[in-house]
């Protein structure tokens, strides 16, 4: 594990390279699946955002499309990096763990003004949860994706039933993507998570704050230290 105390620096290593280079290729990935597939539906010809200057493609099918199978490239590339990485490595850091609801409540409670926060690790209860939320709504989209790649190749022909439930699937964890990255991007609001975000670009966060509230992991990085 690259984590390690930069005491000169006043800073902990959180991050290596590859975390962050994977984070980014979901983000950006994720985002033009997004917008692609729902330019697919097809919304952006009813709600007119193909008649602004510069945007005439967005209800253009196959150029959509071809986004949607680029975006679609690197996302998986990136997803099957990362779980053979991280699985080879044994880093089961950010795995749930058990009592991990009780423990997000306090935590969203703490930062409320209501009551203590919990010693933390290196991630926070909330953060292991969300983690699981988000890989499985990533993992359901890229196996009825693959589905639905199949569905388009000439001379397959899978049959009305399946075509139906794997395109409600597909487009039933869009949602619930929508929404975990909604609750990730909300969680900034809160000022005591926004010392995590330095981690997602340099690899590096604020000492001072990881003994305040990683305590765990804190120890853990000063025993190693010694
Ligand atoms: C502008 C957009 C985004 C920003 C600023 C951002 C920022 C961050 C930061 C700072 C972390 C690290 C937290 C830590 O060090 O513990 C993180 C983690 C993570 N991000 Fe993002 N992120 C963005 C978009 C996304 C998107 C689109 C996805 C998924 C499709 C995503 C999935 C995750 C996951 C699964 C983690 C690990 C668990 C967690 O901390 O919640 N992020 N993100
Ligand atoms: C963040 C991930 C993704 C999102 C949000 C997303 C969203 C969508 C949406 C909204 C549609 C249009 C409605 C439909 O036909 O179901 C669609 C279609 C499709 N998606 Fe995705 N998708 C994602 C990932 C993937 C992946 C990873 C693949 C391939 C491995 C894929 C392959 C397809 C295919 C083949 C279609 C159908 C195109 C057609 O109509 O022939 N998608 N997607």
């Amino acid at each position: 594990m690259a984590d390690k105390i930069l005491a000169g620096e006043k800073k902990v290593k959180r991050h290596g390279f590859s975390v962050r280079v994977v984070h980014w290729t979901v983000a950006v990935s994720t985002f033009l699946l997004i917008f692609s597939g729902i330019g697919q539906l097809p919304v952006y010809r009813r709600y007119m955002l193909d008649r602004l200057p510069g945007l005439a493609w967005t209800s253009d099918f196959s150029v959509t499309l071809a986004i949607h199978y680029w975006a679609a490239v690197l996302l998986i590339l990136a997803v099957t990096y990362h779980l053979v990485y991280h699985g080879l490595r044994r880093d089961r850091g950010i795995l749930p763990r058990r009592g991990d609801v009780r423990q997000s409540v306090r935590i969203i409670m703490a930062m409320l003004g209501q009551g203590e926060e919990p010693e933390n690790d290196k991630y926070l209860a909330e953060q292991r949860l969300a983690y699981a939320f988000i890989g499985f709504s990533l993992l359901l989209l890229i196996v009825t994706g693959l589905v639905k790649v199949l569905k388009n190749l000439p001379g397959v022909d899978l049959g009305a039933d399946i075509i139906f439930w794997v395109t409600a699937l597909h487009n039933a964890a869009m949602v619930l993507l929508m929404l975990g990255i909604a609750a990730h991007l909300a969680a900034f609001l809160f000022k005591e998570n926004r010392y995590l975000l330095p981690g997602m670009f340099t690899g590096k966060v604020d000492l001072d704050y990881v003994r305040r509230r990683h305590q765990l992991w804190y120890r853990r990085l000063a025993q190693k230290g010694r």
